[in-house]
This record gives structure tokens, sequence and C-alpha cells, in this order.
């Protein structure tokens, strides 16, 4: 394992309580059976029943859990020992099946060997990517023939802009970028610190590498909203739960979403 991977594995297992007491995960009302995912994905990805799912970067598996409730079989994966013990408990405690390893994406094949219907992976994945190349291969590795992929991510775009909603850095940035800066996006003020590496991908990027290993795009999709209050002081939630730009003269992407098939 890289050093980069050992030190953001750390921070990862020092947020993981952290975010499971934090209100934008909400995992009281996801253990009395609330849905953790988004409209956009559940539209978008369509009918899962029965389907052998692979869900990347799961950090403590409420999405893989939530898919499971959908229908699917599942299987999460993370880099972070406690997330994946802590989504062990919950499927344990909420009697949903679903199995979860601890690896690094890049061994992952070294480690799981089963083909997958579907592989999903969202909202903050590719900023852990130090390659988003080799991340497509295994990708590519996991699908069945026929298979799909899909991602619903963040949009690059907003990588340009600081906190406070400036033009601040560059969009063709690639990493790593050091951030040790403390707190978290569920809580700025947290007490946790510590550092993370971090890249950047432009959105041709993040098509490119899926072409690359083969893989036919279906659609990518372009949001003006997103699930979290990116940029504290300038978002509104909507009554779906949605966040848009308070100010309505500015409009800027802030997810996308990417299907492709195998
Ligand atoms: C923002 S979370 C994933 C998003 C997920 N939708 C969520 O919010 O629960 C990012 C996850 O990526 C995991 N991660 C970071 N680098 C990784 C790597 N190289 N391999 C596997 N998982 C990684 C972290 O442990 C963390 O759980």
């Amino acid at each position: 394992m890289k050093d980069y991977a050992i030190i953001n594995k750390k921070w990862w297992n020092d947020v993981t309580p952290i975010h499971a007491r934090s209100k934008l995960y909400d995992l009281k009302n996801f253990k009395k059976g609330k849905t953790s995912l988004q409209p956009i994905e559940i539209k978008e990805l369509g009918n899962v029943k029965g389907k052998n799912m692979l869900h990347l970067l799961c950090h403590f598996g409420m999405d893989t859990l939530s898919w499971a409730r959908e229908g699917a079989v599942v299987t999460g994966a993370d880099l972070s020992d406690d997330s994946i013990k802590l989504a062990n408990d919950l499927s344990k405690e909420l009697n949903i099946p679903g199995t979860f390893v601890c690896s690094d994406v890049y061994d992952l094949p070294k480690k799981l060997h089963k083909k997958f219907d579907i592989v999903f992976a969202s909202y903050g994945v590719l900023c852990w990517l130090s390659d988003i190349q080799k991340f497509a291969k295994v990708v590519n590795h996991f699908l069945k023939d026929g298979g799909v992929f899909y991602l619903v991510e963040v949009h690059p775009f907003t990588g340009i802009l600081s906190f406070d909603f400036n033009l601040y850095y560059k969009y063709f940035q690639k990493g790593p970028f050091v951030d040790d800066s403390s707190g978290t996006y569920t809580d700025w003020n947290a007490k946790v610190k510590g550092k993370t590496y971090e890249w950047f991908y432009t959105m041709s990027d993040a098509i490119d590498a899926f072409i690359d290993v083969g893989l036919k795009i279906e659609f990518v999709h372009e949001f003006p909203f997103t699930m979290y209050d990116q940029f504290p002081g300038f978002m509104e939630k909507k009554a779906k739960g949605q966040w848009v730009l308070k100010n309505k003269k500015i409009q800027i992407p802030l997810l996308f979403s990417l299907k492709a098939t195998k």
C-alpha cells in the first residue's frame, strides 16, 4: 500500500464515528427504514431486484444496504476498516444481507473473486482516486458482460470554487493535493485533524477513463443541485432535500451522473 493510502485510511477511520453521528448521514432514520439513496440514482439505475451489485468506496455501507433494501444482492468495499466494521455491524443489526470487504480499491481484484451485474460508486469518490484509469480497469474487471457501471458524483467544475464561493482553484490541476485542514464535511468544527491526499479530474478525464477500458457510455447527465451544503451560506435546501444556489441569477453544474455498459 502506498503512503498516501495509509494516511487517507487513518483519516477515514477517524471520521467514521463522526459521520455515523452526523445529521448529514442521518443514521437514526436509516435504521428506521429510510433510504440513504438520492432520487437521481434510484431513478437512473432503475430496477435492481435480484442483481449482484458491487459498491466501490462504500464508506460505512448505508447506500450499499439501501440498495439491498431495494432488492439487490450487495457487496461493498472500502479502504477504511472502521467503516467496514460499522457496515458489517449495521448489516447484522438491521438484518439486511451484505458482504463487506476492506481493501484499497486498486487491490480489490486480488481479494474479491466475483463478477457483478452492477458496479456502483457515488458522491465523493473521484477525489480519492490516485489513478482514474486504473480505477476504470478495476470497474471493468468486476463487470459481467452486459453489466452496468453507474457513477453519480460531485461535478468537477465545483472543484475550482472555494467554500466561500470564489473562483480559487485550477480546473486542470491534477494532484495529489495535500489537505491538512481540520474538521470534516459533516461538521467543519469537528475535532479531527490529519492529512489527506486528494486528486482532481476534469469531466473529460472521468468520461474518457471508462471509454478507454472499452465500456460503452450510455449517458452523462449534469444537475444544478447537489446533496449537501457544499458552499455554506450560499446554498438553500429545497423541499425534496436537494441543495441549490440561493442566487438564482447563477446556475452551475453541481452533480453529474454517468452510466456505461460492458
Ligand atoms: C465520501 S466517502 C464515499 C461516498 C459515499 N457515498 C458516502 O458518502 O458514504 C469516500 C470513501 O472512500 C474511501 N476510500 C478512500 N480512498 C480509497 C481507496 N483508495 N480505496 C478504497 N476506498 C477508499 C474512504 O474510506 C471513504 O469511506
